[in-house]
């Protein structure tokens, strides 16, 4: 009779009972390796040298140009309510600010170094990103010093943009994050943040593996970036290029990065997954960019979808795919959402 019993209860199939598992809101929320968390975002400002301005930046909804005046007010709020981090660009408006070596970016009284020592200042726990690039300061509008022929300098660009991330490290950014992609500036920057004696104290985020595209076009609007002629694709990496990434992503590894990014981000998520493979030991970084950020708005807008559950899916396959930390422009919405 016992063996009926035991025959009848194990011959049902159970390989394909899964809802159980997921039933519950919080039993759902289990299923994920990494929950989003407030810790997990970084929130980009764009700075000009205009202290009193506030406009709003047309291609990206929602998010403004804001000279150091208005900072600290449009932060208080954002800090309040559980704002970890930010990434700083520099946009120099005025028209003396611009030429062919971006000398203008480690300017002592420009606003990317004022806006370090003054939110050091304001708000002593939140965590300073500067990104580090020479675009925004030079008149052709390249990421680095060019030569005559329109190409990349290498040399002197790395030793530029290393000084650059120095200016930016001593002045008080807890991080800096070159965006530039000349060949070894991890390295040059580690070694002059040694030489300086402020290795021990500052995180070298590398824009590992940073793709070209069309991407960063809402961007370049608010940083007044685009190159006035050609375009970035001798250094950024190409779209296919898989092997290239991991590539970069090793050798920036080597050199002494921190923290490695990959940027896009949805458009990049098996990118995103060898980064953690390749650097299983370190945080991976992933950065939605602006064109990313204007699609999901354009198509909320357009009735596609809901804007909060689109700003969700696609942070939540970030994560799934490795990253454990966001560069966004949703960061204030999600202040807000992730309280709920
Ligand atoms: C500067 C820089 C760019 C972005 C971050 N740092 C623009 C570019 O490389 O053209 C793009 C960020 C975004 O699109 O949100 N090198
Ligand atoms: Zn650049």
């Amino acid at each position: 009779a016992s063996t009926a019993a035991t025959s009848v209860s194990i011959s049902g199939d159970i390989s394909s009972q899964l809802h159980g598992g997921y039933s519950h809101p919080l039993a759902r929320a289990w299923q994920a390796e990494r929950q989003l968390t407030k810790s997990m975002l970084i929130y980009p400002l764009f700075v000009t040298d205009n202290p009193d301005e506030e406009n709003l930046i047309p291609s990206l909804p929602g998010q403004y140009r804001r000279g150091v005046n208005k900072l600290v007010p449009f932060l208080r709020p954002l800090v309040a309510k559980g704002l970890k981090s930010v990434i700083l660009f520099g946009v120099p408006l005025a028209p003396s600010a611009k030429d062919t070596l971006g000398t203008s970016a480690d300017d002592p009284q420009g606003p990317v170094i004022a806006s370090i020592r003054l939110l050091r200042r304001a708000f002593p726990s939140l965590f300073i990103v500067a990104d580090v690039c020479l675009c925004e300061y030079t008149s052709h509008g390249h990421c680095g010093i060019l030569r005559e022929d329109g190409s990349l300098n290498n040399s002197l660009s790395v030793d530029r943009v290393s000084d650059v991330a120095i200016a930016y490290a001593e002045a008080g950014a807890h991080c800096v994050a070159p965006s530039d992609m000349n060949d070894g500036r991890i390295r040059a920057i580690k070694l002059k943040l040694i030489e300086a004696g402020i290795a021990h104290k500052v995180v070298l985020m590398s824009y590992s593996a940073k793709f070209s595209g069309c991407l960063y076009g809402p961007f370049r609007d608010a940083a007044g970036s685009t190159p006035s002629f050609g375009d970035r694709r001798c250094y950024q990496l190409p779209p296919g290029g898989r092997g290239l990434a991991r590539r970069a992503i090793q050798r920036d590894i080597g050199e002494g990065a921190d923290i490695i990014m990959v940027k896009p981000a949805s458009q990049y998520l098996d990118i995103i997954s060898d980064a953690k493979e390749i650097g299983k030991d370190m945080p991976v970084a992933a950065y939605q960019v602006s064109g990313e950020y204007a699609m999901i708005c354009a198509a909320a807008k357009a009735g596609v979808f809901d804007l909060k559950t689109m700003a969700f899916e696609a942070t939540e396959g970030i994560l799934r795919a490795g990253a454990s930390i966001v560069v966004s422009y949703f960061t204030p919405e999600f202040l807000d959402w992730l309280d709920n």
